[in-house]
């Protein structure tokens, strides 16, 4: 099987980290940005197109407010910090989420980091910051049901090319692979749409610890797998041939 083109990757499990070694969850969202640092260089180095990183849900805001403050920090942080590197490494940033009730210093934030890097053509790096799938396909039928008020889309005309063109990752390809770290083995709410025929990857490790090594693991198991949508591997296809007919057709005269 080929080589994936799309990664995206759940990091999951900074807190756990953290309190397994008494420290303060925000210590485990600091470890957790170093680990995200070596994890888009490997996937740099491995040729891949796109990486996206889930960093921040549309349901996250139910944490604490100081947790809450501390995770826009970093965030805030990572694009100061790394967005020049990034550029200078050709990486292509993009963001997928809700934008519109963000802060105006975080929107500026990820404007620039869009507007610098848009250019580039090496890796991909999709940041999913304050994205919740569920958030998404609803603002996406919103717009198409102004569309058809408006009278400049027929409802037949709305199909899954169109939807998949509407929401925010429009012009990404789907992911070939999922992974999520911590052991949890659920989806979250990320990327509920484009997952349909995703291949899934868990480790327990928490995020903090994921490593590059078990990255590329990660994309070895997925050479393995056999992706089917829907339908059958090539190798199991098998000739139609009159033998096979002949011996489907007397099942129907044997049976009355
Ligand atoms: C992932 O780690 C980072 C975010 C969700 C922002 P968590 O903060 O969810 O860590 P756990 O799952 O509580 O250990
Ligand atoms: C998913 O992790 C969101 C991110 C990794 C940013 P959560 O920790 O928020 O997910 P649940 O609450 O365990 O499902
Ligand atoms: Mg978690």
């Amino acid at each position: 099987m080929s080589d994936p083109r799309h990664i995206a990757i759940i990091m999951d499990g900074n807190g756990r980290w953290a309190e397994a070694r008494g420290l303060p969850r925000v210590a485990g969202h600091k470890a957790g940005v170093e680990t995200l640092r070596d994890i888009v260089r490997a996937a740099g180095d491995s040729g891949l197109d796109f990486l996206t990183l889930f960093a921040f849900s549309s349901e996250n805001w139910s944490r604490p407010q100081s947790e809450v403050s501390e995770l826009l920090g970093l965030l805030k942080l990572f694009i100061r910090r790394d967005l020049h590197k990034l550029h200078k490494s050709n990486v292509r940033v993009r963001i997928i989420g809700a934008r519109a009730d963000l802060a105006a210093d975080i929107r500026a934030l990820l404007y620039e980091a869009e507007a610098l890097t848009a250019a580039n053509t090496s890796l991909t790096l999709v940041i999913a910051f304050n994205y919740g799938a569920r958030d998404e396909l609803t603002r996406a039928m919103q717009a198409l049901a102004q569309q058809v008020a408006s009278g400049t889309l027929l409802p037949e005309a709305i199909t899954p090319e169109r939807i998949g063109a509407q929401l925010d990752t429009a012009d990404i390809p789907d992911p070939d692979l999922i992974i999520r770290t911590s052991g949890e083995m659920r989806l979250s709410n990320f990327l509920l749409w484009q997952a349909a025929y995703s291949e899934f990857y868990f480790v327990s490790d928490y995020w903090p610890d994921f490593k590059p090594v078990q990255f590329f693991s990660a994309i070895e198991e997925y050479r393995k797998r056999v992706r089917r949508f829907g339908g059958l591997p090539e190798e199991n296809i098998p000739e139609f041939s009159d033998k096979a007919e002949a011996d489907i057709v007397p099942l129907r005269h044997s049976a009355g």
